[in-house]
């Protein structure tokens, strides 16, 4: 008897005698092949939050407040963009050139030009790509060397870490802390904060880079001037890179203000600063997204993307072009979509806070984005051994029991953070409230019946 089974050995064998019975499931007898399947890059990052809970919600028919996507129309005119792009100039069938379709990327160097303070060249300082997700991988992967580490402020959106590690490198933690309880009031996003001399322990020799996201994806946090500069600071003393993650720039509310880092003196030249189309125009399956920065950056990203994506989709890109000249004609006036989205998504935030204070979460006033954060302690301590797998942290066990009792969908906090560190958000849930007017309906019935339930 052969030792190790060849696969093809095996497949033939199956198609010949469909009643054969494998001593060993096919890819156990995969593994004994004398190479190593799979690259060693990819140990330990082969699970992933979305597949898992996105599947989750569509077994159990659950009202979706996970995923983060907007479950009503885009504007018409972005979609009537669209529909122009595909009708119209048969040439927008074809090939583009590879780093950025012409009117984008002078369209995004005149838009983000204004609000950078700075000119930007249209062909060094800008760079499509396949969605934001497209550009944090080009950075990782053009910037990110062997060994290098890379600090990652938790909670973070949980693609950063597998990115590092794809790319060779360390990522290096450091959470934002809540301040202490108080009395009842709700907390904000804001309360939330960097301790200065923990951060500056973690920018070692090897420090390649640090991510930032503001407003930040989970939590809803929107970094304050005086928090930029003391990242900023450190950046400069220890000669390190930035990549700030700036997808929900247009969603931030009340008084607050989205401020770049790339406008703090010094910070230009080590900045790469990511948009999406898909979160900026509530569009998010064209997957146009970009990237700015200076030129001795942006150059190694495009030697990146030239060897494998090179073309984003022609007509989508003419189709974000003329959305931002749209944008760009009503900037700062009422009729602008991200004045009168900002405005429609913070009364959908404020909806959703009050819905779920109900049945005794509480909900983390978000500053930006289109999430929030709940505490759930109330329902650690009233059931604290909820069903799961071990070691799963109580959150995940907490969504899944709701998924299948309440009919309701959230994202554990915990996978946005480091295993070091997932004790201290394991009771808290993400929402997203970016949704309409029959989702919160539904919502409303939802945790209406469930608030009855816990009636004594
Ligand atoms: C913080 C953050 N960055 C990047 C992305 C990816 O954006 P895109 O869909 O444009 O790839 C997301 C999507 O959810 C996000 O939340």
């Amino acid at each position: 008897m052969l030792k190790s089974p060849s696969v093809l050995m095996v497949l033939s064998q199956l198609g010949r005698r469909s009643e054969v019975k494998l001593a060993r499931p096919l890819h156990q007898m995969v593994k004994m092949m004398s190479k190593q399947v799979q690259a060693r890059r990819l140990e330990g990052i082969e699970k992933n939050p979305w597949v898992e809970f996105v599947q989750l919600a569509s077994e159990n028919e659950a009202v979706n407040l996970g995923q983060g996507f907007p479950d009503f129309p885009p504007p018409e005119f972005s979609t009537e963009a669209f529909k122009q792009a595909v009708s119209g100039d048969f040439m927008l069938n074809q090939y583009t050139r590879g780093f950025g379709y012409p009117p984008l990327v002078k369209i995004l160097a005149q838009f983000f030009g204004k609000l950078l303070e700075r000119d930007l060249d249209p062909l060094k300082n800008v760079l499509v790509t396949v969605g934001a997700y497209g550009a944090l991988f080009y950075a990782f992967q053009a910037l990110v060397d062997e060994g290098d580490e890379v600090i990652l402020i938790e909670p973070y959106f949980d693609c950063y870490k597998p990115m590092t590690k794809m790319a060779g490198g360390c990522p290096v933690f450091v959470p934002l802390h809540p301040p202490p309880a108080h009395d009842g009031q709700l907390m904000s996003s804001g309360d939330w904060q960097l301790d200065p001399a923990e951060l500056a322990s973690k920018f070692t020799p090897r420090t390649k880079a640090i991510v930032i996201n503001s407003p930040n994806n989970p939590l809803g946090k929107v970094y304050s001037r005086a928090e930029l500069e003391l990242i900023a600071d450190l950046c400069k003393k220890h000669d390190v890179l930035c990549f700030s993650d700036e997808v929900y720039q247009w969603l931030v509310y009340d008084e607050e203000k989205h401020i770049s880092i790339a406008i703090l003196p010094g910070m230009w030249e080590r900045t790469l600063t990511i948009g999406s189309a898909g979160k900026t125009f509530s569009v998010t399956g064209w997957k146009v997204g970009w990237v700015l920065g200076p030129d001795h950056l942006l150059k190694h990203l495009r030697t990146v993307h030239q060897n494998c994506v090179y073309h984003c989709p022609t007509q989508a890109q003419e189709a974000v072009s003329s959305s931002f000249e749209r944008e760009l004609r009503f900037f700062g006036q009422p009729d602008s979509y991200f004045v009168q989205l900002q405005k429609d998504v913070q009364k959908m935030r404020d909806h959703m806070v009050n819905s779920l204070l109900t049945v005794g979460m509480r909900p983390i006033i978000p500053q930006g984005t289109y999430f929030l954060m709940a505490d759930i302690s109330t329902f650690k301590k009233m059931m604290p051994h909820l069903p799961g797998s071990e070691g799963e942290a109580y959150d995940s066990r907490f969504v899944k029991w709701m998924i299948k009792n309440k009919g309701l969908v959230a994202i554990p906090v915990s996978v946005f953070c480091g295993s070091e560190h997932k004790k201290h958000f394991d009771h808290y849930i993400r929402f997203c409230f970016m949704k309409n007017d029959s989702t919160f309906e539904a919502m409303d019935d939802k945790l209406q019946q469930w608030k009855k339930e816990l009636e004594p």
